[in-house]
């Protein structure tokens, strides 16, 4: 397996351009289940996350093909064979679980493995289930698949949901845009990437209101078309890269970056002593005076700080003056990276959903795991700030959800490669 090589303590310089967003093509992507007529995808990424869903779509008879180096991506789904969403491919991302929906509205049918994904909490899928079958499916737990007809079609219906489920919310919105009549979802996720989906689906003939807020109105049709749909930019990657001068000093300009995106990020940053400015082309980022301070952070649904900046935040919170709390209130068993931290000289203390960080003045390089996607960075991110050198094993999480990494940050001055494991 990999491993990614870091030479701490220089500091960066220059512009690093954001990929589209990871979370949105996912759910993007099995959008085009819900229409024979062809999907285009422009600014999709190029991570190994994408060509799961690719491999799962064509396991459903899908055709996908991959443009200008995968930045373009299209779907058609005119010739189905297959309504199974099978482990084999379901096992290595929850995401896969954006199937059901699509499946289930246009062709009244899915069988759906439940999924697997980061080893980060139980994540279960009661959420999707209660609300599909609000709207007339019956859905049973068989062999480790859900088993899910909807005879006749979905029916609009109100659909309250319990707790803001990103994936639930993506589940239930393509899924009605194709039922009988009005569907209401109640206590809706309003992250940017179901925007996104939104205005995809409206690009392909759907009936929608209120994306964004926390009940969305879709009024159901007969058909959708085709239609051609940029992907909105990955805003933890943003975040990511926005912390990497915040560690290593020096100033980046994320290209592509908006603040709307990272509002609730970016004022922490803010209150931490860091310089965010928007420019014409993104967001530029500096330390305000050496060292940030300390801050609180709890992570929360949109638009309240994400639980996937957790991990970067809490990496930066290492060297910051003073001690932060660090509530992790979307997933349990989210603080795999604190352990990897502390190798490298860290101080903190975890107590079930909360963690608490003794700044200190420097991390030490070591030898670290990647146990996440978010960890992994965040790994990659406390070597840039780290003395000597730091080597991140296990590297293929980051592959999933992070294009070039090694590239974007060589392009703004850090000494960082990847060497190939056995
Ligand atoms: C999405 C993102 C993920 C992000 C998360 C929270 C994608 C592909 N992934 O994941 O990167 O960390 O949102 O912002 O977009 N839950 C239930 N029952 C359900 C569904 C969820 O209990 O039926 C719980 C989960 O266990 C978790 C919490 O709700 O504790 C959040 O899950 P959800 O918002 O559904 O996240 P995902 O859509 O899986």
């Amino acid at each position: 397996m990999d491993s990614i090589v870091v030479q701490g303590g220089i500091a960066l310089q220059g512009k690093i351009k954001i990929a589209g967003a990871k979370n949105a093509a996912l759910t993007l992507m099995p959008a085009t289940l819900l229409s024979e007529e062809p999907l285009t995808l422009t600014n999709a990424p190029r991570l190994s996350d994408i060509q799961t869903m690719t491999a799962l779509l064509q396991s459903l008879g899908v055709e996908v093909t991959s443009m200008q180096d995968g930045k373009v991506q299209v779907l058609s789904s005119h010739a189905m064979t297959s309504t199974t969403a099978d482990y084999e491919i379901v096992r290595k991302m929850r995401a896969s679980n954006l199937v059901l929906g699509p499946l289930l509205a246009r062709h009244h049918q899915a069988v759906v493995s439940l999924p697997g994904g980061c080893a980060i909490g139980a994540r279960p899928m009661d959420i999707h289930v209660t609300a599909l079958e609000a709207m007339g499916a019956e859905i049973e737990l068989k062999d480790g698949y859900l088993h899910a007809t909807a005879k006749g079609g979905l029916k609009g219906a109100r659909v309250p949901l319990r707790f803001a489920s990103v994936g639930a919310t993506e589940n239930v919105l393509m899924a009605a845009t194709l039922a009988k009549g009005t569907t209401i979802i109640e206590n809706a996720a309003r992250e940017p990437e179901i925007v996104d989906l939104a205005h995809c689906l409206r690009r392909m003939g759907a009936q929608i209101d209120g994306e964004g807020t926390s009940t969305i109105t879709i009024e159901g049709v007969g058909r959708l078309g085709a239609a051609t749909h940029p992907v909105v930019t990955d805003r933890i990657e943003l975040g990511t890269y926005m912390l990497a001068p915040v560690f290593a000093g020096g100033e980046v300009e994320c290209i592509g970056g908006r603040l709307d995106l990272v509002q609730s990020f970016a004022e922490k940053l803010d209150a931490a002593g860091v310089a965010v400015t928007e420019t014409p082309d993104g967001l530029k980022v500096a330390r305000k005076n050496g060292r940030p301070h300390a801050v609180n952070v709890t992570t929360e649904v949109f638009p309240g700080f994400p639980t996937d900046l957790q991990a970067q935040m809490m990496a930066m919170l290492c060297t910051a003056e003073g001690t932060s709390v660090l509530e992790e209130k979307i997933f349990e068993n989210r603080f795999m990276h604190a352990p990897e931290l502390i190798r490298m000289g860290a101080d903190i203390e975890v107590q079930g959903g909360t963690a608490t960080v003794h700044g200190v003045e420097r991390l030490k390089g070591a030898p670290v795991m990647a146990t996440d996607l978010r960890a992994s960075v965040s790994l990659i991110l406390a070597g840039l700030a780290a003395e000597g050198e730091t080597i991140v094993s296990r590297v293929y999480h980051l592959d999933r959800g992070y294009e070039q990494v090694e590239e974007k940050l060589r392009a703004v001055g850090a000494k960082i490669e990847r060497v190939a494991g056995s």
